[in-house]
Order: structure tokens, then sequence, then C-alpha cells
């Protein structure tokens, strides 16, 4: 089977958050499972498209409104990620730094969905799905079924997995000619509370839905930023698979990011070495637990709550513990996690930013990870902790509701609460202290977790399944 997916993120070519990570992972497990999977991103101006060798495919024009864009599809030669990775080049929209934010991302990535559709079309042969990430790319499958251009495309098979849905990339119907000719019949299918929203539209036309956990499916029939109605409706044709995680990637044993490499076997004493690192590095306890959080800092995960959350938990329990955050977002949160550096000197550290190799290390180091969060489709942090023995700290929402289990509960392992609240999480924090002082239980936990199947292979399973429910 031949799958194209389609998305704004992948890594290592371009990542702003989890969304890239199962980008970069799901279609390697495709290929490795005997399918074609390929991925096209816009050619974001990052590291890996300067240090990696490409050659142009195609080269295309389409007029999007009164703008007349020519465009460049260049692929990966070496094939390096474990499958074909292609990237389009829009001069003046696409060829950029960042992958969104920008004032003109309605025009960018209306410009690069049309790309991709418009290069589609001209292939010789037609993949068996079409693979669409989150709102970035999810007015293709209009597109395909109902642009008169690109009418060969219509009986492809179509599926748009959500990662957040929060974001829905809305903009007004005076940009409706942006789009190439279509049956304006089908106008309903772009049309969400009077405005053209290609998260919605994306649900309407694909023939599948998935979202990246079974709870967060649940959660969008009641809470969706405005689409709760909709998901109702399209409730039969959704499905939730869980992410996995790149075990090639995010493995303690051989992982070269991290000071002193351990497995099940070592555990303790791997994760002592590394702490220590890392306690050495940020001026922090090596004989306390440590408590991290690593994330965006933004009122989704709750980071606000966390200044609060992190004294309260040294004052009342006598600063028995110590934090360590890195992350970025808020300005005004990163002022405030910066200037606490120096109120809790010896017992609280951060670093303001996104570093991929820190972020490694603290998985190994840590005792404990936070996540607090309001909303989490699935989210990977709690499943890379869970590889490195670190004991994730999780709000019981979305996809952490369905990968960690209390372990006040049979088998369980992690910590679970329920309010994105201070008093949730300091008590949380509090549970965590006791945990830590059971060295035995503590261990056992460390050694569970270790073994949890978090692949991709079940996950990379479950889309076949159903990629042939199409057929
Ligand atoms: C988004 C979600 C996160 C999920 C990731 C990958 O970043 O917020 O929960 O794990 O996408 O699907």
């Amino acid at each position: 089977m031949e799958i194209l997916h389609v998305s704004a993120e992948c890594y290592p070519m371009a990542k702003a958050g989890g969304l890239a990570d199962v980008v970069g992972a799901l279609p390697k497990y495709q290929c490795q499972l005997g399918h074609i999977a390929k991925v096209v991103t816009p050619m974001h101006r990052t590291k890996f498209l300067y240090d990696n060798e490409w050659e142009t495919v195609h080269k295309g024009a389409f007029d999007m409104g009164p703008f007349h864009l020519t465009y460049t599809v260049i692929k990966e030669k070496s094939n390096k990620l474990g499958f074909d990775l292609y990237c389009v080049d829009i001069s003046q929209l696409l060829d950029r730094e960042k992958i969104y934010s920008y004032d003109d991302d309605t025009e960018r990535y209306t410009a690069f969905q049309i790309a991709v559709t418009d290069w589609l079309s001209k292939w010789q042969h037609q993949p068996d799905v079409v693979h669409v990430h989150d709102h970035h790319a999810a007015l293709i499958p209009f597109m395909m079924k109902y642009c008169y251009a690109y009418n060969r495309l219509r009986d492809i098979g179509t599926v748009l997995t959500i990662h957040n849905g929060q974001y829905q990339g809305a903009m007004g119907w005076d940009k409706q000619q942006y789009l190439p000719a279509y049956d304006t019949w089908q106008w309903g299918k772009l049309d969400w509370e009077k405005t053209i929203n290609p998260l919605a539209c994306g649900v309407k036309c694909v023939d599948k839905v998935t979202t990246v956990s079974p709870s967060y499916m649940e959660e969008l029939t009641q809470q969706a930023n405005g689409l709760e109605k909709l998901f109702q409706y399209e409730r039969g044709k959704c499905r939730g698979i869980v992410n996995g995680i790149d075990t090639a990637v995010w493995d303690p044993a051989t992982d070269s990011y991290i000071s002193d490499n351990f497995s099940i076997k070592d555990v303790e004493e791997g994760k002592k070495l590394n702490k220590k690192k890392l306690c050495d590095d940020f001026g922090l306890d090596i004989g306390k637990p440590l408590f991290v959080f690593i994330g965006r800092l933004v009122g989704e995960k709750s980071a606000e709550l966390l200044p609060q959350a992190i004294s309260d938990a040294i004052y009342h329990m006598n600063g028995r513990m110590n934090f360590l955050i890195l992350g970025s977002g808020d300005p005004g949160l990163e002022k405030q996690f910066e200037s606490m550096r120096s109120s809790l000197v010896g017992y609280y550290n951060a670093q303001i930013g996104y570093n991929e190799k820190l972020a490694h290390q603290m998985y190994a180091g840590a005792d404990f990870l936070l996540m607090p969060s309001r909303v989490e489709p699935c989210g990977l942090n709690q499943l890379y902790a869970m590889r490195y023995g670190t004991v994730p700290v999780v709000r019981n929402t979305g996809g952490l509701r369905d990968t960690v289990i209390d372990f006040g509960e049979p088998g369980g392992y992690g910590i679970r609460f329920d309010h994105a609240s201070v008093w949730d999480i300091t008590y949380s924090i509090h549970r965590g202290l006791e945990l830590y002082n059971d060295k035995k239980h503590l261990t056992a936990i460390r050694k569970t977790m270790m073994k949890i199947d978090t692949s991709w292979e079940q996950s990379a399973a479950k889309y076949l399944e159903l990629y042939n429910s199409l057929q």
C-alpha cells in the first residue's frame, strides 16, 4: 500500500512539537511493515535542509486569487529517515525559518496545500491513501474531491489525524478566491459558523478521522473550540489511536545525548549518574527527588500553575525536593520562571528555550516528570519519561488518561490527578516524595515502566487496518 502523509512538521526536518515526532516516526514503521510511506512538508529553512542533499522532482505553478505562484518539490536523496521526504518551496511564502506564527500563515498554508494537491495530480500513478495531519493540511481532501482541476484524485482514500483540535486555521469567506475553482454546491463543506474552517472541512470531507488517543476523541465531542457538534455528528467515522514513540531514538541504552547509558538491569545506577550530571549543571541536590517539566509554557499545559505549586511544595514540604524546568512560550511566564531562579537557589532552576539534548538528559536524570496539562490529545513526554524510568505525574485527561495508571491502582506506575489546580499538583508532588522514600517500590515501578511497549508497531498496525477499511 502507498501512503502520502502531508504535514507542517516532520522530525528532524522541522519540529515545533509532538506532531513532528509522530510524522517523523509513523511512516518509518509503515515502511518497515512493507508499505510505501512518503511525507511532504513545506521547505522550512532549517538546519536539516542545509545539512542534507536534495534533488528537484517537480516544478509547477498555480493561481491563488490574484497571485500567480510557482512552486518546487524537492526530495531528500539518501532516504536517511527510512521513508521518502519531500519538501515544497514557494518563494516568499514558505522560505522562512519558523514553521508558524507569521501574519500570513493563512496564505502560506493555503498555498502549500494547493501546491501539494497540484503536484499529486501530476503523479503518473496514485497513492492508495492521502493522510493529512492537523488543519495545515486539512483542506486537501476537499480540493481532491471538489476542485475541477484535481478531479482525478477524487477516489483516493483520505484520512485526517487531529493532533490538536484547538487550532483550526479559520479564515474569512473573503479568502475563498484563494481556492482553485470548485463545485460551489459544496460550499457548505468549507463553512463553519460563517468562516472557512479548514479543520472542520477536513472532518467533513475525509473518509476517516483519527485523533491521537481514544479519550481525546471523546473529549472533542464535549470540548473542541466550537466544533463539538461536528464531532458528535461525525462520531461514526472517528477513531482514537494512541501514538507510539520512536524507540530507536528514545532508548536510554543507546541515546547519545545522555551522559551515561543504562537499561532495566542497571536503572538505579544509570539514573543516578545522569542525575548527578544534571544536578551539577544546574546547582541542584542529588540527594533529593528531582521533579522536571519539559514543554511549552502555555495555559494548555497549565504552565501558569507551576510557579505557585513549586513554591508551595518547597515551603510546605521543607524544601525536600528539587525542580528543573525546560520550555518556552508565554513571554510573561518565561520571565516569571527565570526570576524564580534567584529566590529558590539550590531548589529550583530553569532553562528557557527549546533544547532537544537537555530534554533527553532530563528524562534520563529526573525522578518525576510533571504534566498537569489542561488539554493533552496524546502527549509523548510521559511516554519518553517512562522509557527512561521516570515517573510521570499527570492530569487525568486525553492521552495521559489512556497511557498512565496511578500507582495506587492495581498494576499502576504513575501519579494521576484530576484537577488543573495548584492544590492537586502540590498534593501529587507530596505523593511523589513518599514514593521516592520507598526505594524498593520506586525501583519496581521504574522497571515496570521501562518494560511497557510504547513502540509504534501496534499503532502502525491500527492505521493500516484503518486504511484497509477504505479500499
Ligand atoms: C500535539 C498534542 C500532543 C500530541 C502530539 C502528537 O502536540 O498536543 O498531545 O502528543 O500532537 O500527536
